[in-house]
């Protein structure tokens, strides 16, 4: 199976889809799917560009308006994430997971799904400590403040996340896993990134969810975005020796390496390429379901064993 990577879109779906579709035609070869880490902007009209969260001089409506009313379509089937920078009041009507037009689907908040036998888990916003422990607090429509924290990552997806017992193949989140950079090449990182040395010093370029996630999930590739670099890592885990092949993008400007086209082997038993619901991941959503929280503070979770009961 071939799929493309893409780092952060910021609404630039014609040109993520022009470079693919002409690097399918030069090679002569087929990309069957299409994962883009977050800063999608899902953007149908002004009222949506009202809720990005970013100064107003960098609001621009993107193209992704001519995908939605059919203008266009997708040229390649298309998963993706949230990142920081949203129309967060239509991804907050999919949350758990749905098609933003034809042939894009997003993940959701949280969520797992199955192309053709490969298992694809991600999650949606960036990782802000002030917010992790909360609720879904914000009303819409959003405020200065809460189109800004609505997008914090929630304890509570992390938790549904981490009840996964079965293989997963590929992670997808906006920001790096804590500690990722420690586990390529860092000289070169801070080279292009000067400013990121304070953080990998102290521990604390990336997100600890995501690194808690790393960890216990240990899928076999893990993309991000967010940090606008193109960096590769292998992080090892022990004692079983498997590792989680890492890697992030730039965003989609010309002479950026914001795209990463790779062979995935087979699974076994695998279906046609189409996107299908996940059977675990549907009975975790129904059995953590009750515990979501629409008000300020996070209805307490129960221990991993009772839930898996
Ligand atoms: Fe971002």
């Amino acid at each position: 199976m071939r799929i493309a990577i893409e780092g952060c879109c910021h609404g630039e779906l014609d040109n993520i889809y022009e470079a693919l579709v002409h690097l399918q035609n030069v090679n002569s070869c087929k990309i069957d799917l299409l994962i883009i880490c977050g800063d999608f902007q899902s953007i149908r009209n002004l009222a949506d560009l009202d809720v990005i969260a970013c100064p107003d001089k960098y609001k621009s409506m993107g193209t992704f308006y001519r995908y939605y009313n059919g203008e266009k379509v997708a040229p390649i089937p298309t998963i993706f994430i949230g990142g920081n920078h949203e129309a967060s009041n239509y991804l907050w009507e999919l949350y758990h997971g749905g098609w933003v037009c034809p042939n894009i689907y997003f993940l959701g908040f949280g969520g797992v799904v199955n192309f053709g036998g490969l298992r694809i888990g991600g999650l949606t916003g960036i990782y802000n400590p002030a917010h992790y422990d909360k609720g879904f607090f914000e009303t819409q429509p959003f405020s200065n403040k809460s189109c800004r924290s609505i997008y914090h990552v929630r304890k509570y997806n992390v938790y549904r996340m981490a009840q996964i017992r079965q293989p997963l193949h590929c992670f997808v989140s906006h920001d790096w896993p804590n500690g990722i950079a420690a586990y390529g090449n860092v000289r070169r990182l801070l080279k292009l990134k000067p400013y990121f040395a304070d953080e990998v010093r102290t521990g604390t370029l990336g997100s600890d969810a995501n690194q808690f996630l790393l960890k216990r999930l240990k899928p076999s590739y893990w993309f991000s975005a967010h940090l606008h670099v193109k960096f590769a890592a292998v992080y090892p885990h022990e004692p079983e020796h498997p590792v989680t092949r890492f890697l992030a993008l730039d965003k989609c400007l010309p002479r950026r390496d914001f795209i990463q086209v790779m062979d995935i082997p087979e699974v076994e038993g695998s279906g046609p390429y189409e996107l299908h619901y996940d059977e675990e991941w549907l009975a975790i959503m129904r059995a953590t379901h009750e515990y979501m929280s629409l008000a300020y503070n996070q209805k307490s979770l129960p221990d991993d064993a009772t839930i898996r009961a």
